[in-house]
Order: C-alpha cells, then sequence, then structure tokens
C-alpha cells in the first residue's frame, strides 16, 4: 500500500514537471491557427486573370510576407491540393511562381487543414484528420511560424533559433541563401513530372563530394560541374549555396552556386563557384530551378516592375544558335535526355533525324525503336556513325574494351537498347534508354542500336 502511494505520488510529480515543460514550449494562442482549404480561388476573376505556374488556381492563406505568401494549389479537376509557397503578387501581372511545397506527391482534398497547433507541430492534414504531412516539432520550444523576406518559412523558439525550416526541404527550387548539404543534407534537387502532376519527376540535381552532377532516372548522368581544386587529391565539396556575389570588376554581380570547399589550398579557396549568368539588378529575388525537361535555370524577380516581373536570366542547355548562350557553361540543349523524346538525333539544339535499321529519317515525335526482345538470336544490330549518347560527354564508361566485348554485353542484358562506342579510345557506354542521340562528327564515335530481326 506505501509502495502503491509512493508511485502515485512519483507519478503526480512527473506530470507536474511534465507540464511545467509543456507550458513552457507552449505556443501563444495568438500564433497558433487552423486555415480550411475551402472558398473562392483568388485568380478565378475572369475579367482579370491572375496566372499562377502551371495554370493552377489557387486559394491564399493569411501566411504572407510580400511577395511571398502561402497557397493551396491545384493543377486538375481531382480535387488534389498542394500546399505551397508563392513568388509573386497579383498586382504585378506576371505568373506567380511556387517556389516550395510541403507535400508533393501527397496532395490533399478539399477541406484539409494547415495547422500550427499549440504543441508547435505544424500539420497539414485531410478533413477527416488524416495526417499527410508534418514538421515533427510537437514539444520543441516553438513559439510560432514566419515567412522571411528572403522565402525561408521558419518555425521559430523563444531565442529566435529555427526549430524547423523550409530551406532545408527543397523539392525543385532553390531561394537566394538556400544551402545543399552532403552531411544531413538537402543534397538534392528533384524535377517535377510535369505541369498537371506534381510527383518526382525523371530528373536530380545532385551534390556529391566531387562535382555538382545531373541524373535522368537516379543514375545516368548528362551532366557534371568542373571545379579546378575539386581535382585534387582529398579536396571535397560539403555544401552548395545559390547566392548573389560581387564580380571581380565593380557592379558585376552574378549569380553563383557556392561550394563549401574542404582541404582546398590557400590558392583554390573561394574557387568552388559555378556562375550562373549576371545579375540584372537588386536580383535578391532570384530562384534556381531544376526543370520538367531536366533544364536548369535562374529566374529573377525584380518588385518594381509591374509586368513581366520575373525574368530568366540563366539557362545551362541552350540553343548553340540563339545570341544568348555565352555563358562558359552553357552546353547544347542535344544534351538533355529528353530533347528529342523517346529516339532522335539531335544536332545544334534541333531534332534532326529519326535512325532507322534503313537509315536515318526525318524526325517526328514518334520516333521510336523496337523492343528487341530477350532472345539473342531474334535481334541484331545496326550503326550509327558520328553520334554519341547523352550519358556519353560526363561518364567515363568502360574500357579500354574490344568492340565485340561492349556488344557482348549488351546482347547479354535484355534490358539494353544498344551500345556506344568510341574506336579512338576503345571505350564502351552499354544503354538502357536511347532517348536523345547527339550527332558528333567524329567518325570514331559510333552507335549500336538494337532491332528485331523480321
Ligand atoms: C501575438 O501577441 C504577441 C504579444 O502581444 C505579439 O507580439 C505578436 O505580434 C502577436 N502575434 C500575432 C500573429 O498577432
Ligand atoms: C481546381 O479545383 C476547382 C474545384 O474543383 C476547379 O473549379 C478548378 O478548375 C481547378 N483548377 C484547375 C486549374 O483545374
Ligand atoms: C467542406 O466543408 C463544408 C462545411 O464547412 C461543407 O459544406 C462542404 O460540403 C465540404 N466540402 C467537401 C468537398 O467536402
Ligand atoms: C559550407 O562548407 C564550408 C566548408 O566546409 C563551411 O565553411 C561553410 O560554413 C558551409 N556553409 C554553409 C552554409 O553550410
Ligand atoms: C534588394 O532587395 C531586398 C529585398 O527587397 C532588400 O532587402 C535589399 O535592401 C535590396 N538591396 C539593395 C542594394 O537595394
Ligand atoms: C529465338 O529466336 C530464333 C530466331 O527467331 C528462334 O528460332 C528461336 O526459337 C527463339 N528462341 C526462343 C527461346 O524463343
Ligand atoms: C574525335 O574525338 C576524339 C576524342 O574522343 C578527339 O581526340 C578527336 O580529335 C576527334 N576527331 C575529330 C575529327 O573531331
Amino acid at each position: 500500500m506505501a509502495a502503491y502511494s509512493s508511485y502515485l505520488s512519483f507519478m503526480f510529480f512527473c506530470s507536474l514537471f511534465r507540464s511545467f515543460l509543456i507550458s513552457d514550449a507552449i505556443v501563444p494562442p495568438n500564433e497558433t491557427f487552423t486555415y480550411v482549404n475551402q472558398g473562392p480561388f483568388e485568380n478565378f476573376d475572369p475579367f482579370e486573370p491572375i496566372v499562377s505556374e502551371y495554370d493552377s488556381s489557387y486559394r491564399r492563406l493569411p501566411l504572407f510576407n510580400t511577395p511571398f505568401g502561402l497557397c493551396f494549389y491545384n493543377t486538375t479537376r481531382n480535387n488534389a491540393y498542394t500546399l505551397a509557397l508563392r513568388m509573386g503578387v497579383p498586382r504585378d501581372n506576371s505568373v506567380i511562381r511556387w517556389v516550395w511545397e510541403a507535400n508533393r506527391g501527397k496532395p490533399v482534398r478539399e477541406n484539409a487543414t494547415f495547422s500550427l497547433g499549440s504543441d508547435g507541430n505544424l500539420i497539414l492534414a485531410e478533413a477527416n484528420g488524416q495526417i499527410v504531412w508534418q514538421t515533427n516539432t510537437a514539444n520543441k520550444g516553438v513559439v510560432g511560424l514566419a515567412i522571411l523576406s528572403n522565402g525561408n518559412v521558419v518555425l521559430r523558439d523563444s531565442k529566435g533559433n529555427f526549430v524547423w525550416q523550409s530551406f532545408d526541404y527543397p523539392t525543385d527550387t532553390l531561394l537566394i541563401g538556400q544551402t545543399l548539404r552532403l552531411n544531413g543534407g538537402p543534397y538534392k534537387l528533384v524535377s517535377r513530372e510535369s505541369a498537371t502532376n506534381n510527383v518526382d519527376g525523371d530528373y536530380s540535381f545532385v551534390l556529391e563530394p566531387k562535382r555538382l552532377a545531373l541524373y535522368y532516372k537516379n543514375n545516368m548522368r548528362y551532366w557534371s560541374s568542373t571545379f579546378a581544386a575539386v581535382d585534387i587529391k582529398n579536396v571535397v565539396l560539403t555544401n552548395a549555396t545559390f547566392k548573389i556575389a560581387e564580380g571581380e570588376y565593380e557592379g558585376s554581380s552574378f549569380h553563383e552556386i557556392e561550394c563549401g570547399l574542404v582541404n582546398a589550398p590557400l590558392m583554390f579557396q573561394g574557387s568552388g563557384y559555378l556562375a550562373l549568368g549576371t545579375v540584372l539588378y537588386n536580383s535578391s529575388l532570384s530562384y534556381f530551378r531544376l526543370g520538367i525537361d531536366g533544364n536548369l535555370r535562374v529566374y529573377v524577380y525584380n518588385v518594381n516592375v509591374r509586368r513581366n516581373a520575373l525574368f530568366q536570366s540563366f539557362t545551362l542547355f541552350v540553343n548553340p544558335m540563339s545570341e544568348n548562350s555565352r555563358n562558359r557553361i552553357n552546353e547544347d540543349e542535344c544534351q538533355l535526355p529528353n530533347r528529342c523524346s523517346k529516339f532522335g538525333l539531335c544536332e545544334d539544339g534541333q531534332c534532326v533525324g529519326c535512325p532507322t535499321p534503313k537509315g536515318v529519317f526525318g524526325w517526328s515525335k514518334d520516333c521510336d525503336t523496337k523492343s528487341p526482345g530477350c532472345n539473342a538470336s531474334g535481334f541484331t544490330y545496326y550503326q550509327l556513325k558520328g553520334v554519341d549518347h547523352f550519358t556519353v560527354k560526363y561518364t567515363p564508361g568502360t574500357g579500354p574494351v574490344k568492340r565485340s566485348d561492349c556488344e557482348s554485353k549488351c546482347t547479354m542484358d535484355c534490358k539494353c537498347m544498344g551500345y556506344f562506342y568510341h574506336t579512338d579510345s576503345s571505350r564502351c557506354w552499354v544503354a538502357n534508354e536511347l532517348k536523345t542521340l547527339t550527332r558528333v562528327g567524329n567518325s570514331t564515335h559510333s552507335a549500336y542500336i538494337k532491332t528485331p530481326i523480321s
């Protein structure tokens, strides 16, 4: 009996102690909120249409720090909404952009709620209470939510520290000052599938110890950065921040991805950056985006402009025939895996041909290869001279090997659609997806495409 009562008093003491801790961490009532996804859309007025990215309809929440603001948006009539941060204001008549989002791939329905409870957890839930997304910050000292002037959505504690920040959860976009990190992440951006379908797409922009790289389907590299310093042994990258920097010459600022270097010799310190075009005006409102098409772009926002306030100031893959392809890191659009859809020959940014066993025909969107099947005596190869696969430029392939060994490797692999071989270096690349082939005008480079017999 005595043991029982002392257990009870111990319990009592514990609960006192606990409630003391919780009350210390509680969000003041005027900082808590619950917003419901219902009501009219802001851009519904047919006389004054507001165009928002992906042709979406949106509902604005009273959580904003102009030109940033949180909204629910949809891109279809399928009752599927994303909670996102917009950049831009309706009055400037330019397209509103979605620069951060909470629930890609996990849309919520009509009447879903977005709430900050007194325990400090920020929750996106369906009307029936089912939690779809949350910050997991209950009882961690959160006292309120704020949208900072740089577009970072933060949950602050009483000392002003960030218990949680949206900058740590990018999807396909980096704002100025946002960082990718190798240790603890986030270490990559993932593209969006399509304008209407907000799920992960096929492309990723990845920070690695020795480079920044672009991948198609996680393992097919189609671009990577080069930093002189990183080529040195032991020198590695740790982080990559999108920022604006002063240039060598007075008054010339530029956007850059600056990478943190570890073990770099003194002469190389500060050289781990990727220049992304010159700034046009005060461009602290800019964003870096891995696009639906796998391209990298920088957009600049000018608050003082009333029309077309957003300007595209940098594109990594450009048409080499266009005038604005001056930046030294620019690449030919032909390097984009899907430039010519399922299959096609690309030259100077244009799709110029549809290869077939009977020769190269004019390109069309329907250009494709026939599935060769798994039976080695059921298919053969046809050769295309002077072409490379999109992985060739930035991956070493294997070798030196004989062409016949390269071919065997492809023949034995049902998934292999063809192989690429350089006779000058005896290197071999096998490809499970052909997509865009680039004409290189170098007859030592050839493609061998599998084709069914018959
Ligand atoms: C809540 O109240 C505090 C203290 O009165 C005030 O400083 C703060 O701005 C209020 N927050 C909101 C969102 O109104
Ligand atoms: C979003 O949903 C509403 C309600 O169903 C619909 O009227 C609107 O057309 C949708 N927006 C888009 C862009 O499909
Ligand atoms: C949303 O909730 C309101 C009541 O607040 C209700 O009238 C309406 O039917 C609900 N909409 C849907 C699609 O469930
Ligand atoms: C990036 O890494 C460098 C080198 O490790 C470090 O000095 C710097 O503080 C880091 N920056 C950020 C924003 O994490
Ligand atoms: C640039 O714009 C930002 C945000 O509007 C502002 O905070 C900053 O002071 C401006 N800088 C200059 C140099 O005008
Ligand atoms: C493989 O293809 C050859 C030629 O078309 C055919 O004779 C043979 O039966 C096929 N083998 C299998 C296992 O389908
Ligand atoms: C063909 O490519 C090789 C490198 O793979 C290069 O050394 C050679 O100069 C190129 N030839 C022509 C004609 O461009």
